[in-house]
């Protein structure tokens, strides 16, 4: 080997990098593109969906044959390995990634996220279960290469969709805020409840940045929070039966429902987390009023009846804000106590604010009534503020380091 001439070599840390010819580079990137540019990526949000991995990606394949696609997993670190599953395949076709979320969870911000990992002018978002029937994206593609369409639903409801075997509380349950939803949509959909769409990456380059992201909601996120009205097209298509793992849509999903249209409608104004905290708050007041009231029933002094009203409300807010407000950020276990036990206290300095600057205006002539609103709007703003931060925060060990 001549002296000079560059062989494989481990190098240290002193090397220096040779100059790089940026035209060949650019040369060689051309050389090592495929012939055909990518037209579709398939985003597929996942949480325990091990066992659905391989059969969801031979069906891809199966029905975008004469398509250019690869297809993104965005798996919440699941427990059964759905990760690794992927990444398994991935290593021998490249058309197939994954990415692993550590700590978070969500149907919405994966699908986002995964859409957002993607160089391909499409995308659309399936479900990782077998539910969504696959062989219906080459008419959605066609649908959205028809004239300006940007959106393209795969819906249920439409001419020639149904909904498979659903029982009766989910069919009604399912109508229902598919009416609900129309309040925020703007425009005629069948079915905005819908996971499986497909949308252009300049749609979505438009409203990415007002999305809000939560819960599972995302095509009605996408909708709401287009600044323009998207131009949408329909495919109808039959929702089928799980067969492997089961549904993470539970009771509650309806609260984030809710949640996700009370930030497209009153969001502008107020953050939609004080909204449900103050609505957790009035719930509150109201079990303080009935312990009181049975206790004050039993003979107990007013004193010693209202302090245990007041610490049995408190644990009754912690106990629903944890399960409602911070859904997503819930604490369990040991995190649960000692979430108790600071949000007591944030709350009980925040009674103290209360009484302190109601008393302050009392005394300086205003209102009794005004005096009191004005302690109890300062009191509620401190709750919310400190146990966001102290109660519900992120733990340190998960924070980005800035
Ligand atoms: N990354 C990630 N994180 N994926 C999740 C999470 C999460 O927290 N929760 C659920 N998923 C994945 C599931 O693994 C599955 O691939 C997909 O999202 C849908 O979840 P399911 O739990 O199977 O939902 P579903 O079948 O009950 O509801 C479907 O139908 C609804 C229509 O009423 C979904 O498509 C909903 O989006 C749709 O609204
Ligand atoms: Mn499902």
């Amino acid at each position: 080997m001549l002296k000079n001439e560059p062989g494989p070599s481990v190098r240290g840390p002193a090397a220096v990098a040779p100059a790089i010819d940026l035209r060949t580079a650019t040369l060689r990137r051309a050389e090592a593109a495929p012939a055909v540019p990518l037209e579709v990526a398939v985003i597929v949000p996942t949480f325990n969906e091990r066992d659905n991995v391989t059969e969801l990606i031979a069906r891809v394949e199966r029905a975008l044959r004469d398509i250019s696609w690869e297809m993104i997993f965005v798996d919440d670190d699941s427990p059964d390995g759905t990760s690794d599953e992927v990444k398994r395949i991935g290593a021998s076709d490249n058309r197939i990634r994954c990415i692993t979320r550590i700590g978070r969870r969500g149907l919405s911000s994966a699908c986002i996220e995964g859409m957002l990992a993607s160089a391909a002018p499409v995308f659309v978002v399936m479900d990782g279960d077998l539910q969504h029937d696959e062989s219906r994206i080459p008419a959605m593609l066609n649908a959205l290469r028809a004239e300006g369409v940007q959106l393209v639903i795969a819906s249920r409801y439409t001419a020639g969709g149904a909904i498979g075997e659903w029982d009766r509380t989910r069919a009604f349950l399912s109508r229902v805020a598919t009416r609900l939803s129309r309040v925020v949509c703007r425009q005629p959909i069948s079915d905005p409840m819908s996971g499986f769409f497909m949308i252009t990456a300049e749609a979505l380059d438009g409203c990415v940045r007002r999305l809000s992201g939560k819960g599972f909601k995302i095509l009605l996120d996408l909708v709401a929070s287009s600044p323009a009205v998207l131009r949408v097209a329909e495919v109808p298509y039959t929702f089928r039966e799980r067969l492997h793992g089961e549904s993470k849509v539970d009771s509650l999903v309806m609260w984030d429902f809710g949640m996700l249209l009370a930030e497209k409608t009153i969001g502008r104004y107020i953050p939609v987390r004080f909204f449900a905290f103050t609505l957790v708050g009035g719930a509150g007041v109201l079990v303080h009023m009935a312990v009181l009231a049975a206790l004050r029933n039993a003979q107990v002094g007013f004193s010693n009846a209202q302090a245990i009203a007041t610490v049995v409300a408190m644990i009754f807010n912690f106990w629903l804000n944890n399960l409602l407000t911070y859904r997503d950020r819930r604490l369990r276990g040991t995190r649960w106590v000692t979430g108790l036990l600071s949000f007591m206290a944030a709350c009980g300095l925040g009674a103290v604010a209360n009484v302190g600057i109601a008393s302050y205006l009392f005394a300086s002539h205003t209102q009794w009534v005004v005096a009191a609103l004005a302690g109890i709007a300062v009191g509620a703003v401190w709750n919310y503020a400190i146990t966001q931060l102290y109660t519900w925060g992120q733990p340190r060990s998960r924070r980005v380091p800035t």
